[in-house]
């Protein structure tokens, strides 16, 4: 129950991918008016505008995000404004500005006004072709090809930094590929895995941009909500690793993804062109050890391939019947 004086949650990137899906769970969770939603550039939808607050935020900005922490008392921070790793390719200066410097105000700020917690997503593209490909182990060694890598990298050891010489309480998990049915993901290497749906349930053609055989780590978005809230509700005791938990759910290739939709769609047709992003998949895992985060906090994700797909090919027909697209 919200009561005046009450301390507040703010997501930053709420408009995005999982922002948009998060932020409402947490006002669920926590009560509407305890959550304020921030965006950049992107608008916010309906359901995101009704359901709480909701600011413009620039948090590369120090001095905005602090006015919009003590505005609304603010003391746990969800920081998942980020540029994905396609879209950093084609602009590394931008990627390492906006991941670098809203990273590094979040952390001064949470330490400055001393907030109770910080969640901040890093990405299996923390890991480069020097790591094991298979089941690879929360601490194979981190040599990432992309700019986002890097950012990711350098991101998981500023938050340790920041816990171990300040004591902020900083967590924070690798997500692979986010799989969801409400707000499309831009820019991401792993987006394949969402747009095939769109494409399937509308025109019954996709061509995607992975080779056939890609595998990669995967995650339905109910998991990739639960993974946040379960690791932000655990007792400071249980989280050991302060750099950022391997988390894995679902690993699969496009091939094995196509031959799921044709279960429902029968004459779902796929194409192959792998482009530029081909190579940053290559450089990926294909799946993921995670069981640090299994022993430590009780990770323990829901969904298979299988019941992935089913929810996603119901919700998607559903939305697109209302003529949402
Ligand atoms: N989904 C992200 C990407 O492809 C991985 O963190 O960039």
């Amino acid at each position: 129950m919200y009561r005046k004086g009450m301390k507040k949650i703010l997501v930053t990137g709420a408009t995005g991918q999982i922002g948009s899906e998060l932020t409402l769970e947490l006002r669920n969770k926590y009560g509407r008016e305890n959550v304020v939603a921030a965006g950049h550039k992107r608008k916010p939808d309906e359901k995101l505008l009704s359901s709480g607050p909701f600011i413009y935020l620039d948090a590369t900005k120090k001095e905005e995000l602090e006015k919009v922490v003590e505005e609304y008392n603010v003391d746990t921070i969800y920081h998942l404004a980020a540029v994905l790793s396609a879209a950093g390719e084609e602009n590394p200066q931008h990627a390492w500005k906006i991941n670098m410097e809203t990273l590094y105000n979040i952390l001064e700020v949470a330490r400055e006004k001393s907030l109770t917690r910080v969640f901040w997503p890093s990405s299996i593209a923390v890991f480069g072709p020097e790591a094991p490909r298979v089941k690879t182990p929360q601490n194979a060694v981190l040599i990432p090809r992309t700019i986002y890598g890097v950012t990711k990298v350098a991101g998981e050891l500023l938050c340790n930094y920041y816990f171990l010489r300040y004591g902020v309480d900083v967590r924070s998990v690798r997500y692979p590929g986010i799989i969801s049915s409400e707000t499309l993901p831009g820019g991401g290497t792993t987006d394949y895995a969402v747009e095939i749906f769109y494409e399937a349930i509308r025109r019954k053609r996709y061509t995607c941009f992975l080779r056939a055989d890609t595998v990669l780590p995967m995650m339905y978005m109910p998991d990739c909500i639960n993974a946040a809230l379960t690791l932000m509700e655990a007792d400071p005791a249980r989280i050991r690793c302060r750099t950022s938990y391997n988390v894995a759910a679902i690993s699969f290739s496009p091939a094995e993804l196509v031959a799921e939709i044709k279960k429902y769609i029968p004459d779902f047709i796929c194409e192959y062109k792998p482009d530029f992003r081909q190579k940053i998949a290559d450089s990926w895992p294909m799946s993921i050890d995670d069981s640090a985060a299994r022993e430590d906090w009780g990770w323990n994700p829901k969904y298979d391939l299988a019941s992935m797909t089913k929810d996603m090919i119901e919700k998607l027909t559903k939305r697109f019947a209302k003529g949402h697209f």
